[in-house]
């Protein structure tokens, strides 16, 4: 007996037909008009489309980051994520400073292991010794076929171009992609401190102190870096006409150079929603910062013209008002006791939030809650508007994805042979996003408000129910590490 998803049109990258799909096990058996219902569960899915599960190439969940530790873990992260259509999602291993690639992976291993959703990991390089160059081609046997450097958050995460360029060359001679986080993290350092020196401490100054040029101009490098190693490279977080430049130019020059931006990047603005009054800003402080419309609307061109090729989301939530319980009573009256080790005591203890920043833009946790949103709202503000088509749609937030991080065409696709990750997505189906809904581990939501048509409403993984209307299906340890191959198309 199989699942029968009955009377839907089913979308893939390339076409929108009237299709009955059936799945057997873990995956897609059978694709055509009118199967026979016999001896199958049915799902009815007529006036719905039949989508591939979401995959959000870019999160960061339980994430050492700025003094604290992102909120969303492997748990209430995936459920998050389900809710919202995604049934996959890539995270990124840290390779610990002074430690090896294996010992970042062991960690990241450790998290994972309530998986509700489907995971693969990529490799974020801090510390490249001649050891760890040598160790970088074992990735590949663990399934891990991207590396990730950062080119900012200087004394935490960035490296300098020697280490990039060394990077990209020995992943070009392993088939592995380089992905990079492009601001120049040096001129944003003096910044920071001029900025600080002149008094200048609100969330908005998170803005002037991250320009658009400094993400044209590390992209740039980037690129040309790419095209001289021969290295497949993946610029990830994209915001503004500078960076997009950049990437185009590259990809005009054969460079195998490819790129995403985030959803927030279509839609919060530095001056609404960084700039608002006291320290509201702070729920938008992620880097590169958010930018205004104009930015927006160039985003949205290059998605339309294949500048860009993937929608992600950089999930990295923090409380806005965290640090919330008697955690500071219990450290008096245990000795060396800290935040860490109350929360164990008290799971409902919230870790310390983006308040860390108050009086100090530079000491906001940077990161956003989006994982649970990414799809509805660019199908609210892609699909909707009439940006992009729901086969562009499934394009940029699966198809794509999986082929550029070399899953392709087990997952990112709905055809015979693939994972049963389904999406039933109901296009008249309304929603108002907000925290109070929300399933992300965040008190506040990006979207507040934004009234959705169109959204998931039956979410398979692998043949297996994990959401139906409200109901949650799934169990920790449902979700399987995908081992992603190399050699990936550049698209
Ligand atoms: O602000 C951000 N983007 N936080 C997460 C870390 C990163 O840079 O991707
Ligand atoms: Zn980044
Ligand atoms: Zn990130």
């Amino acid at each position: 007996m199989g699942t029968l998803f009955k009377g839907g049109t089913l979308v893939t990258a390339s076409e929108m037909v009237q299709a009955d799909v059936l799945v057997e096990g873990e995956v897609i058996t059978l694709i055509g008009k009118d199967i026979s219902k016999r001896g199958h569960e049915v799902v009815n899915c007529k006036g719905k489309y039949l989508m591939p599960g979401g995959i959000d190439v870019h999160t960061h969940l339980d994430l050492p980051f700025g003094g604290t530790y992102s909120n969303d873990d492997f748990d209430t992260g995936h459920k998050a994520a389900a809710f919202g259509g995604t049934t996959m999602h890539i995270d990124f291993v840290i390779q610990p400073k002074g430690g090896t690639l294996h010992d970042g992976l062991r960690t990241w291993r450790e998290k994972a292991k309530p998986a509700q959703i489907d995971y693969g990991f990529h490799m974020a390089v801090t510390d490249l010794r001649e050891d760890v160059l040598e160790e970088i081609p074992s990735m590949a046997k663990e399934g891990i076929t991207s590396l990730k450097l950062f080119m900012a958050y200087k004394n935490v995460f960035q490296v300098d171009d020697t280490t990039l360029f060394r990077a990209m060359k020995q992943a070009a001679a392993n088939g592995m992609i380089v992905m990079v986080h492009a601001e120049n993290g040096d001129v944003v350092q003096e910044l920071i401190t001029d900025h600080i020196a002149a008094g200048k401490l609100d969330p908005i100054y998170h803005y002037d102190t991250r320009p658009p040029e400094v993400e044209g101009e590390a992209t740039n490098r980037a690129v040309v870096m790419a095209g001289l190693a021969g290295c497949s490279l993946y610029v990830v977080h994209m915001t503004c006409q500078e960076s997009v430049d950049a990437l185009r130019r590259g990809r005009a020059l054969g460079y195998p150079v490819m790129g995403e931006t985030c959803v927030q990047y279509f839609h919060i603005t530095r001056d609404k929603h960084l700039g608002a009054k006291g320290f509201e800003g702070a729920k938008y402080v992620c880097s590169p910062p958010v930018r205004n419309d104009e930015h927006h609307a160039i985003l949205w061109q290059a998605v339309r013209d294949g500048t860009l090729q993937v929608v992600s989301t950089d999930h990295c939530d923090f409380w806005y008002e965290g640090g919330v319980g008697p955690w500071q009573e219990w450290s008096k009256k245990h000795n060396g006791g800290n935040w860490v080790e109350y929360e164990k005591q008290d799971p409902s203890y919230r870790r310390p939030g983006k308040e860390l920043g108050k009086g100090n833009f530079a000491k906001i946790p940077n990161g956003l809650p989006a994982i649970e949103d990414r799809m509805m709202v660019v199908w609210q503000l892609g699909v909707n508007s009439g940006k992009i088509s729901p086969m562009r749609f499934v394009e940029l937030n699966c198809t794509n994805p999986a082929k550029i991080f070399g899953m392709y065409p087990r997952k990112g696709t709905i055809s015979v042979g693939a994972d049963a990750d389904i999406v039933v997505w109901d296009p008249k189906a309304k929603k108002t996003l907000s925290a109070k809904t929300q399933h992300m581990r965040c008190d506040y939501n990006l979207f507040e408000g934004m009234k959705i048509t169109g959204m998931p409403v039956v979410v398979y993984q692998r043949g297996n129910k994990l959401v139906e209307g409200d109901q949650w299906f799934g169990h920790n340890g449902g979700g399987q590490y995908i081992a992603r191959s190399t050699h990936a198309p550049v698209i």
